[in-house]
């Protein structure tokens, strides 16, 4: 994909830098306009080095021939301005094409995502705020300003955002909406069953998948509602959040939403047990055996699968397995009731966290797909899975 990354005179410039760095590592063709004041702040050669291609700042630089801001302005699926200072965003605003920055700006027609950056004071007053509507009116996209720490060292809000989050609103706009329209409801994390006020049985996932398979659909369109326990990864921008605790509120929780939803993907690791009785005091340390009944969590999916809340609801389960993943995944499938079913490998120290997913993708016609790859890899194929099922 070509992009424009467009770069203001604000030291949030340095973020750029890393910005330019993964679009490029991502595979895109990142093409740089810097304003003029800009490039007292980071050289362009530091960009040039960063994206492998000509920095431009003047509307007549060459980086792709003759009338490059023409070709620029046609030719890319995104521009992105950040950060974007009082008075970048004024002169866009205004229109005006006095550099290469604005006049591909004015010359473009795919989605332009902005990042300002300025001090408090700035941001809020009305002269920015009028040039902001007027831009927002003409269609473009504001991520932050967010509130910390400003150049002055002062706090407020004006502090543009970091590279991750605009690295992943750029993937949000890009992404062909694919699953516009459709609803979807996502289990995450583990769940948390305490038997007194400070101890719990739980499990040692953290929610990747779950929140990788949020990412992917909304970045498709999808509405996406992500119902989960404690997690130790942060939740997306753009999704729908329910915080629970344990298989109980859990399974509320989603029985309260599951008849609205086209699709349910069950990637939380619910707990199968929880202790018969919880107590209200700390439970005192003892030099003997303890011994704490436990009682079956309710099967949240299961339920689904047999009660079948919508018809023509596409039920997606996950099944974590030490052995025999595919043919526990097929027993798993069918008990269970589900569409489709990824069986993955799990075992200390792995199938949870951040690493890589090896699994089969069962479906209930029969047919087997092998996943392998980084949780966001296994989720576009899951939903492209999904898609797949709502044309057939
Ligand atoms: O039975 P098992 O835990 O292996 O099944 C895994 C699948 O079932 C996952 O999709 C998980 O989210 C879901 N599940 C559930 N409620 C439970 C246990 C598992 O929704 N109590």
């Amino acid at each position: 994909m070509r992009l424009v990354l467009g770069v203001g005179a604000g030291i949030a410039a340095y973020k750029s830098c890393e910005l330019a760095s993964r679009l490029t590592q991502d595979g895109h063709e990142v093409f740089i306009c810097l304003t003029r004041e800009a490039t007292r702040f980071v050289s362009p050669r530091t960009f040039a080095a960063l994206t492998h291609r000509p920095v431009s700042v003047e509307v007549g630089d060459e980086p792709l021939g003759p009338i490059s801001h023409v070709t620029l302005a046609r030719t890319a699926a995104l521009m992105v301005v950040a950060p974007a200072t009082a008075d970048l965003i004024a002169r866009m605003a205004e229109g005006r094409a006095d550099d290469m920055l604005t006049a591909v700006y004015l010359g473009l027609r795919a989605p332009v995502l902005l990042a300002p950056a300025m001090e408090a004071e700035m941001w809020s007053h009305p002269a920015v705020k009028r040039h902001v509507e007027r831009l927002r009116a003409d269609g473009v996209v504001f991520i932050g300003p967010e509130e910390g720490r400003l150049a002055s060292g002062l706090a407020g809000r004006g502090r543009m955002s970091e590279a991750a989050r605009i690295h992943d609103r750029i993937e949000w706009l890009a992404t062909p909406k694919t699953l516009a329209g459709r609803s979807l409801l996502i289990t995450a994390g583990p769940t948390r069953e305490f038997f007194d006020p400070v101890r719990f049985l739980s499990n040692p996932s953290s929610g990747s998948m779950g929140t990788a398979v949020a990412k992917a659909a909304r970045n498709r369109g999808a509405r996406v509602t992500l119902v989960h326990g404690p997690l130790s990864v942060p939740v997306p921008d753009g999704v729908d959040t329910v915080a629970v605790t344990s298989a109980l509120e859990m399974e509320a929780a989603v029985f309260r939403c599951a008849s609205d939803v086209d699709v349910i993907i069950a990637t939380a690791a619910v707990s199968d047990w929880r202790p018969k009785t919880r107590q209200s005091e700390k439970v005192k340390k003892q030099e003997t055996a303890m011994h704490w009944e436990m009682v079956p969590n309710p099967d949240i999916l299961a339920r689904l699968g047999h009660e079948r809340a919508r018809p023509g609801q596409i039920l997606v389960g996950f099944a974590a397995e030490t052995s025999d993943v595919a043919e526990r995944g097929r027993e798993k499938l069918r008990q269970k009731g589900v569409d489709l079913l990824l069986a993955n490998q799990v075992g200390y120290e792995r199938g949870f966290g951040p690493g890589d997913v090896q699994g089969v993708l069962l479906s209930r016609t029969g047919t087997e797909e092998p996943v392998v790859g980084d949780k966001t890899a296994a989720a576009q194929i899951l939903l492209d899975a999904v898609e797949r099922l709502f044309t057939t």
